[in-house]
């Protein structure tokens, strides 16, 4: 039986990186871009968290604009409206890591059936791919916000398992995002983790990826070859 692949998006298929460099336009320290990206997505997902425990569900781009928001406060940036404007519309076109066309292409061309999986909602995430030009090699997405939950929330796996109609056994979440394999693997699929930085930590929570790769090209090829 073919596997089905879930891919995360933020920092799976896209690179977030692009915010950096606008940060370093509009900065008034640029050198301070780096920590400022690291510290915006934190609190992002911070945020996502925190809502989603609070029953008070918002959409994914506004746990990113209350961040940026909160970012620019706690690192007294001075960002102008107009430059978190700015910021926002970057984060709605990031680029796709470099590697990310040749492994989809190449899982596509072995009949994998791939779907985008998100908190962020359709819109955001359609035209995310769009952009990147990674929708042709995607069957389906499926966003979050559809049953207004969040990533680890079980019951988002759940939904993606009945809008996949595979078994989990059967069933991919492949995520740079630890919080986001360890929630797949408690919900009973499989899982890769994607280490895209060699120095990043894995929650030491006894719960393991059923793979661990550096890039979205070795994952193909050790998925293929098995
Ligand atoms: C996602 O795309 C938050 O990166 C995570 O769902």
């Amino acid at each position: 039986m073919q596997p089905v692949l879930a891919f995360d998006v933020y920092g799976t298929l896209i690179d977030t990186q692009g915010v950096v460099d606008e940060l370093e336009r509009r900065l008034k320290t640029p050198s301070s871009a780096q920590e400022f990206s690291r510290r915006w997505r934190e609190k992002q997902l911070e945020y996502s968290f925190r809502f989603g425990l609070m029953g008070a569900y918002v959409d994914f781009a506004e746990c990113t604009h209350k961040a940026l928001l909160f970012t620019d406060r706690a690192m007294q940036a001075g960002l102008s409206e107009n430059d978190c404007d700015h910021l926002m519309s970057v984060y709605a076109e990031l680029p796709a890591f470099s590697e990310v066309g040749a492994a989809l292409s190449q899982l596509k061309a072995a009949g994998v059936r791939c779907v985008a999986f998100s908190n962020g909602t359709e819109e955001a995430v359609g035209g995310l791919l769009s952009k990147a030009g990674l929708t042709g090699y995607m069957d389906d997405l499926v966003s979050v916000d559809t049953i207004k939950r969040f990533k680890p929330d079980p019951a988002v796996y759940a939904y993606l398992r009945t809008r996949l109609e595979a078994r989990p056994e059967h069933t991919w979440l492949v995520s740079s995002n630890a919080f986001d394999v360890i929630g797949a693997k408690h919900a009973g699929l499989k899982s890769a983790w994607v280490r895209r930085r060699s120095d990043a930590p894995f929650d030491p929570w006894g719960i393991e990826p059923d793979m661990t790769v550096t890039d979205l090209e070795a994952f193909a090829q050790r998925l293929l070859d098995t």
